[in-house]
């Protein structure tokens, strides 16, 4: 026997049992983006490999080692896997003027790829809901989508999400951090672990994401990112907590919080759960009003935020949520040349009437596709034979609850089921 072909690792199928609750989430998700005026946009997953080098950062974990580039044969270029879409949709933004028109709020869904090693909650192909304000500068529009993401979690009813904040500072203040930061862990080379030696000249804020443990002493007494801000940037930053406060949003201060991507500045934040372990961030984003230029537009304030659409299911599968339960109105069993004939034309008479049919393939004796209709859940059958054909009538026989089974004609037992 031929060996079966399995999927990529990392790599998932969304079976028929989970539809129900991504289609609930997309639901609600694409509701409250209206509820504030967010459009949709769709970018491609492929694009131009620098366009990722160019904004995410070259000394990244992101582009340095997760990403899924490859040569495009015909032509030589570098094409990768989007690993995120703020790249995509700011490329977007520019390429067709968006901006224009005045400053955009944008969202996307979809999959991402980051070939990182999979765990639960972590995979190779994941998706996000991103969202975008293009065009304002902060931090009012900041301060909205961090309300956006407070009012997404009381929808879904989730109430164990953390918001942690920090501010990164202007990128003059980020030098002068810089400075000191790299002064401090040069001081303690030895004990630095070889990812942290390899960004301590490269990309020295990155060493304070270590996940190392054994890091964890040095990275606690390092200077603090707060103390190097720049009068601008700790107005808005403190603008920001006030509006925080004002909309009733809970968070905390973590001066150690840093992203790994490099387009940020002014704040930037994230959403945790203690619920998931080590992937425990569902939600994160910030500022980035240098990206424009950086990948080539002219410069635009923007900020946005991405959840991981696999952790928040795994939160609602895990908690409150239950799958919506929408049987069939109808199943529709058939026999006889003329009966399978007409069956077909009553099914579709059926859904014209605005009701959920489902016409029985596969052949079998009434018996045996009664089973399957009582099976399916629908909440009747809808029998059909010769006879039935030859008077145009169907035979209804209610499954969910006693009942006759009655003869009559396909307008009035579409309307008794309507009213059922
Ligand atoms: P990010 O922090 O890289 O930010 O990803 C956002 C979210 O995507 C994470 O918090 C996590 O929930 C989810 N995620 C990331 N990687 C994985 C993975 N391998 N498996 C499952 N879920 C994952 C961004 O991507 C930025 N573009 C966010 C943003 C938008 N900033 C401004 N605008």
């Amino acid at each position: 026997m031929t060996q079966p072909i399995q999927a990529v690792r990392g790599m998932n199928d969304v079976l028929p049992a989970e539809s129900p609750l991504w289609e609930f989430f997309e639901d609600s998700v694409r509701r409250w983006l209206s509820q504030y005026g967010y459009r949709g946009i769709r970018m491609p997953v492929l694009e131009k490999t620098e366009l990722f080098v160019r904004s995410i950062g070259e000394v990244t974990d992101i582009v340095e080692k997760e990403m899924y580039t490859f040569v495009d044969h015909l032509n030589g270029e570098s094409l990768t896997l989007r690993p995120e879409g703020t790249a995509s949709c700011v490329r977007a933004a520019i390429e067709h003027n968006l901006l224009y028109h005045g400053p955009q709020r944008l969202y996307y869904s979809g999959p991402m790829f980051r070939h990182e090693r999979p765990q639960k909650g972590r995979y190779r192909q994941f998706h996000q809901v991103g969202v975008e304000a293009l065009g304002f500068p902060g931090p009012e529009v900041d301060a909205e989508q961090v309300v956006m993401g407070a009012r997404l979690w009381k929808q879904l009813g989730l109430g164990d999400i953390r918001l942690e904040i920090n501010t990164l500072g202007s990128s003059a203040s980020r030098g002068r951090y810089r400075a000191r930061l790299v002064k401090y862990l040069e001081g303690h080379a030895a004990r630095l672990d070889e990812d942290a030696k390899r960004r301590l000249h490269s990309n020295p804020l990155r060493v304070l994401d270590s996940k190392n443990p054994a890091m964890r002493e040095v990275i606690a007494g390092a200077p603090r990112m707060l103390d190097d801000l720049d009068e601008g940037s700790l107005q808005s930053f403190e603008s920001l907590q006030s509006l925080l406060r004002v909309a009733g949003v809970a968070f905390e201060i973590n001066p150690r919080l840093v992203r790994g991507l490099d387009y940020y500045n002014d704040a930037v934040y994230e959403w945790t759960t203690a619920r998931l372990g080590a992937q425990a961030t569902v939600c994160a984003g910030g500022r980035y009003d240098g990206l424009f230029e950086q990948i080539g537009g002219k410069p635009a304030p923007a900020c946005g935020f991405a959840m991981g659409v696999e952790r928040i299911l795994t939160l609602l599968a895990d908690g409150r949520w239950r799958e919506p339960h929408a049987p069939a109105d109808a199943y529709v069993v058939h026999a006889g040349e003329k009966g399978d004939r007409f069956a077909w034309s009553v099914a579709e008479r059926l859904r014209e009437a605005g009701l959920k049919a489902i016409f029985h393939c596969g052949g079998g004796s009434f018996k045996s596709q009664m089973k399957r209709a009582d099976s399916s859940g629908a909440r009747y059958a809808v029998i059909v034979g010769d006879d039935e054909a030859a008077r145009g009538t169907i035979s209804l026989k209610p499954l969910r609850q006693p009942g006759e089974q009655i003869t009559l004609g396909v307008d009035e037992a579409a309307a008794l089921i309507r009213a059922a």
